[in-house]
């Protein structure tokens, strides 16, 4: 059994407007309605919890998707906080041992080969496994003017993306043990690798952007009317 973590608890400062970006209207859908029927398409993801807001009004209130059950609990301050609060709020029944996959609400064009790839080379792996995308630009390190002091190698720089698959108890351990550091971690492979763990690394599309920006959105349009399989 693996179940998806969604969080959706962000309020989309960078984006701006009134309405959080995962709900704004893309190719036909609501952002989080492609992000959720994005995981939910693989037949080894069994349903899905997501992280709302407390005072969240534009949730559609969905019950499952795809005859797949969609839960929902309330997120927390940091996403690492709504990722946690979900993972604690999924079903006992869901053992320490089993799979999840925490994708952001934001990311709509995961593409399914990438995520079967994940589900394939993650669950082989002792630790789990998250998409990543090679650094493609030159990268220069700056002083506070913003002057050069160097050109970093990016030789083994990748760029992490979400999904990211963990095991249940694992996860649950590295987020809280990162809440009580009082260290921000910004995705879930950092909370695992501060326990001295080494995620791998699955190469993932570059595609697979997340909507940050009003650009973003027209970007992600462009993506998903292209042929996705
Ligand atoms: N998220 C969350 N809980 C938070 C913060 C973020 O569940 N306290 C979610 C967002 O809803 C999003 C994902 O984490 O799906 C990635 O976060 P990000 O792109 O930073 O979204 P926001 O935090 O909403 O945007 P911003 O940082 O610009 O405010
Ligand atoms: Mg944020």
């Amino acid at each position: 059994m693996t179940w998806a973590i969604v969080p959706a608890a962000g309020r989309g400062s960078r984006f701006g407007g009134a309405t959080p970006k995962q709900y704004l209207p893309l190719a036909g859908r609501s952002v989080i309605e492609h992000s959720l029927r994005a995981v939910l398409d693989h037949p080894d993801v069994d349903g899905v919890m997501v992280a709302l807001a407390q005072d969240d009004g534009a949730w559609p209130g969905w019950r499952e998707i795809g005859g797949k059950p969609v839960l929902t609990c309330v997120g927390g301050g940091e996403r690492a906080d709504s990722v946690l609060a979900a993972v604690q709020a999924l079903p006992a029944t869901i053992s320490e041992d089993q799979w999840l996959l925490v994708h952001d609400a934001a990311r709509p064009c995961l593409h399914r080969q990438d995520l079967a790839r994940l589900l394939a080379e993650g669950r082989e792996d002792a630790v789990g496994a998250l998409l990543a995308a090679p650094v493609r630009d030159t990268l220069k390190r700056a002083d506070d003017r913003q002057h050069c002091l160097g050109t970093e190698p990016r030789e083994s720089l990748w760029r992490a993306l979400t999904p990211q698959l963990f095991r249940r108890g694992s996860l649950e351990r590295a987020l809280a043990a990162a809440q009580r550091s009082g260290i921000k971690v910004t995705d879930e492979a950092m909370a695992i690798e501060r326990l001295g763990l080494k995620p791998r690394l699955v190469e993932g599309r570059d595609d697979n952007l997340k909507i940050t920006t009003p650009a973003d959105l027209a970007l992600a349009e462009f993506i998903l009317s292209r042929a996705i399989g």
